[in-house]
């Protein structure tokens, strides 16, 4: 392989031809170990965002990164590890929903999770708002917990797939992120690093999503499923809408109430978050084969809720991690010291609620990060009002904002204002769930461009 020129390898890709493995490795680990510098990467990676990558390719650069790094050992968990993965969302917070409420029925679950970036929240800086936690754990820890409590989470170790980290630092700045083989091969290299037997992947479509047509979603989903099960790991995906925020809250602390509301039983059928967070649980109770079929995990579901014990799973959880458990109190949650009320300039129906915006919003009151190190304000954010289809009057509030400084309060007001349109007619909202996606070849060939 030494002989290989990089260049011409590049320039085989960029003609749109398909790569050998041995070409395949060649540049991933060239790149990694420092041997190919950025610029030939980036033009790499461009040829690939515009000449597309085949299943076997996309297979292959997975498994090659993963091969960058370190693997986790979970085997001295006993019975099948469950993890989940949502392509990122606003007032997402089912991952904290979810992972307590598998734990009560019977699963396992060893995860690790990100921070959020851009308009898309975290799972590790909603658990992190909770004073006292601490996500950077050893592996050890992390199986230690698992085996006394059945569920963690913690935070993503530099270990895993660090091809990955180089990649992504490129294609950020190359504008070569939108490429479906390349995210699905970033997103699947790390949760199979991540060593668990099985996969639920919440792929969102929609405004505030990776994935803006159904089209896409689906065929991200397709190509994920496949690499997953390619690779000995069990994956099932749903698709699921972000054209407007799942939850009510968006931002740390309102998160993490919000999904203690839900645990506690205050929140039924119907409900988005509510109806998201237990399909998910059913299905990753399914790939956990606590179950044979995702319908049967209604029941244990329905009875981990309103029994206490999923949210008796969450308060264990946090105080694995060191949190202050005093602090899960709806008052001590939603407390920054500036709440205004956006009042609505309209009479009508709701028409949107653009997810997209929202998350901006609620970043720049300090809940999200622009630049990587940015520190965040775990109390602040946004909690809506009304929901796309709701009938709103003229002066109500559409919206609440949670605020620790006036600075920039009045972009953010009228940010969120902007988020909403309205309709003079009753607006049916879209449905939340939009396909669900289990490895299927023959659909999978063709779409990878
Ligand atoms: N999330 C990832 O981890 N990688 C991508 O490429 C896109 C989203
Ligand atoms: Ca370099």
């Amino acid at each position: 392989m030494d002989s290989v020129r990089t260049v011409d390898i590049i320039d085989k890709k960029r003609q749109g031809h398909e790569l050998s493995f041995d070409e395949l490795s060649h540049m991933l680990n060239g790149f990694t170990k420092g041997d190919i510098p950025d610029y030939q990467m980036s033009a790499f990676m461009m040829a690939i965002c515009l000449k597309g990558m085949s299943l076997c390719e996309t297979i292959w650069l997975t498994k090659l990164m993963i091969d960058t790094g370190k693997t986790l050992d979970l085997s001295q968990i006993p019975g099948i590890k469950v993890d989940k993965h949502s392509t990122g969302g606003v007032g997402d917070t089912t991952t904290l929903i979810t992972v307590p409420i598998v734990a009560a029925c019977g699963g396992k679950v060893a995860k690790m999770s990100g921070r959020g970036l851009s308009h898309t929240g975290g799972t590790i800086d909603k658990l992190e708002s909770i004073p006292g936690v601490c996500t950077k754990r050893s592996e050890t820890e992390l199986m230690d917990i698992v085996n006394r409590i059945g569920c963690c989470v913690i935070g993503q170790s530099k270990e895993l797939v660090p091809a990955d980290k180089l990649m992504y630092a490129l294609r950020d700045v190359t504008a070569t992120v939108a490429s479906i083989p390349l995210i699905a091969s970033s997103i699947m290299s790390k949760k199979i690093a991540a060593g668990s037997n099985a996969i639920l992947l919440d792929v969102k479509v929609g405004k505030g999503a990776f994935m803006e047509t159904l089209d896409d979603a689906r065929c991200l989903a397709q190509v994920m499923t496949m690499i997953g099960e390619e690779l000995g790991v069990r994956t099932i995906a749903i698709i699921t809408d972000m054209n407007q925020p799942l939850g009510l809250s968006i931002g740390n602390r309102l998160e993490v109430s919000e999904a203690l509301l839900l645990l506690s039983g205050k929140m039924t059928k119907g409900n988005p978050l509510y109806d998201i967070s237990t399909l998910l649980a059913a299905y990753m109770l399914y790939l956990s084969q606590v179950v044979d079929t995702p319908k049967d995990a209604y029941p244990l579901i329905e009875e981990a809720i309103r029994s206490g014990l999923a949210k008796e799973k969450f308060l264990s959880l946090i105080e694995e991690l060191g949190g202050d458990t005093s602090m899960l109190d709806i008052n001590k949650l939603e407390n920054a010291s500036i709440k205004l009320d956006i009042p609505s300039d309209k009479t009508g129906y709701i028409n949107a609620v653009d997810a997209h915006k929202i998350g901006i919003a609620a970043a720049m009151l300090g809940a999200g990060r622009e630049k990587m190190y940015d520190v965040i304000d775990p109390a602040v954010g946004i909690i809506l009002k009304k929901r796309v289809g709701d009938a709103v009057m003229q002066g109500e509030s559409i919206a609440t904002l949670y605020a620790n400084d006036t600075k920039r309060l009045n972009d953010v007001i009228s940010l969120t204002k902007s988020a909403f349109s309205f309709s003079d007619i009753p607006v049916t909202p879209s449905p939340i769930v939009h396909d669900i996606i289990t490895a299927a070849p023959s659909l999978a060939q063709d779409v990878l461009k």
